[in-house]
């Protein structure tokens, strides 16, 4: 079977990994249309937007149909942990129907931290040493903390929306919050908590794309999480991100593959587990050594933003090959530039903040060099309007990091919005490495 060579896509999500999804997608010769339900002001310029939740799976068996889409392609996590593949491929209408993501049995490895562990052990894969606790067991939580030195990791086990990691310096804080996160902190997404050995080390994120037997890497990437410059403040989605990341060379990347993305997608296969989608690996890397912090069962976003751009060769080649188990024999093609992305974000977040702010200076902002990829924006009338915590993110590309950043920033230096804020510091703490 082979799919046919043009193709109506359907591409669920609304944020900036969706809109460089979306470009990449509009790079190859085989879209016919692109879909996107719900995305964003940026995605409405490469495609039709719909206006249906990427979780509302009847509604979107009705554009499925009602659009004549040829495949469909999941950005978020939460339709996969909801199951949006096995809905599809239990569908007599829509059984055929190619769908790029896991089934909800492989979407585990991002919906539950103690499946992902379990996971990791039964496979020999290098992570953190951890032990899970219910309410039930509480007791035992405190004891196994007695065992650890600080800090102290614990994290819920279900979605929490990227808040149920909680890292603190003395044990009886730990104790204190084991209770708070077992007695409904994050709802029943914290019914059950991980507790694991704290890794010292410096962190970046491996992508991989598999059938469920072979797999390919794609580029890693190195996110920057906290609001604050110099890795300070609260936890964000992501405030900007750089691929290649300078301290992964051939031999981390081999240590990576050898003794991660190989067992992972192995294990997947012993498991029978229906995985045509993505791993993004987070790893820290412990004096040379990687090790796993977490799998998610999709791109990350912001890394997204500077992964897919590297990528040269048919992204819907890739992702047929992704449905019809034959990643094997796809020729991965990766720019040797440098991507970086700063994005910009509301003032207040990630706590509260206003949105509906109209961003100004869009038509002409971009450095040579660079794109804008939408998060949170919409259009209202004639203008764009912040709509979302992350805005908008600026990714460029060019021979080194230092020159990608310097086009970022010029052309996040020409947009403006009631609040804009961005970190001025990405990419820096990988100087030395350079
Ligand atoms: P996660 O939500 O699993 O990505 O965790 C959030 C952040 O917590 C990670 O990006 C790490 O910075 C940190 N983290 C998680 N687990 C560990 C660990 N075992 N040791 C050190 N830092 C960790
Ligand atoms: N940037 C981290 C994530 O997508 O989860």
């Amino acid at each position: 079977m082979k799919l046919p060579e043009k193709l109506n896509i359907l591409l669920l999500g609304s944020g900036g990994r969706e809109h460089a999804i979306a470009a990449a997608i509009c790079r190859s010769p085989r879209l016919e249309k692109l879909y996107i339900a719900p995305g964003n002001a940026g995605t409405a310029e490469l495609g039709e937007n719909i206006d249906v939740d990427a979780d509302n799976f009847g509604a979107l068996k009705k554009i499925v149909l009602d659009k004549q889409i040829g495949m469909v392609v999941v950005g978020p996590e939460l339709p996969l942990v909801h199951g949006i593949v096995d809905f599809f491929r239990e569908d007599d209408m829509l059984a055929h129907l190619p769908i790029i993501g896991p089934s909800a049995s492989g979407a585990n490895l991002e919906g539950s931290k103690d499946f992902a562990k379990a996971f990791m052990m039964r496979n020999n894969i290098p992570t953190a040493a951890y032990a899970t606790f219910t309410r039930d067991n509480i007791e035992e939580g405190y004891r196994f903390i007695e065992t650890l030195s600080a800090p102290y990791v614990l994290k819920a086990d279900g979605l929490a929306a990227g808040k149920g990691v909680v890292i603190l310096d003395n044990e009886a804080e730990a104790k204190a919050e084991l209770a708070r996160m077992l007695g409904g902190k994050f709802g029943s997404a914290g019914s059950r908590v991980v507790i694991e050995e704290y890794l010292s080390g410096i962190e970046c994120s491996v992508f991989v794309a598999t059938d469920g037997r072979n797999y390919v890497i794609l580029p890693e990437a190195k996110d920057y999480k906290r609001i604050g410059e110099g890795d300070t403040g609260l936890n964000t989605g992501g405030m900007g991100a750089v691929s290649p990341v300078p301290f992964a060379d051939a031999e981390f990347m081999q240590k990576v593959e050898e003794r991660i993305v190989a067992p992972t997608v192995a294990g997947l296969a012993a498991e029978q587990i229906d995985y045509r989608g993505f791993i993004f690996v987070g790893l820290m890397n412990v004096a040379g050594d990687p090790y796993v912090i977490e799998y998610n069962v999709r791109m990350g976003d912001p890394e997204t933003e500077v992964v897919m751009p590297r990528i040269e060769s048919d992204v819907i080649d890739l992702f047929e090959a992704m449905y019809m188990g034959k990643v094997d024999g796809y020729e991965l093609r990766i720019s040797e530039k440098s991507a970086v992305t700063v994005m910009c974000v509301s003032a207040g977040y990630p706590e509260s903040y206003q949105k509906g702010f109209k961003i100004e200076g869009l038509e002409s902002a971009c450095a040579e060099g660079s794109v804008l990829f939408h998060a949170g924006t919409a259009q209202k009338g004639d203008d764009v309007v912040t709509a979302g915590g992350r805005v908008i993110c600026a990714t460029s590309m060019a021979p080194t990091m230092q020159e990608a950043l310097a086009k970022s920033y010029e052309t996040v230096g020409r947009l403006s919005y009631e609040g804009i804020y961005f970190r001025r510091d990405i990419g820096r703490d990988l100087e030395k490495y350079l």
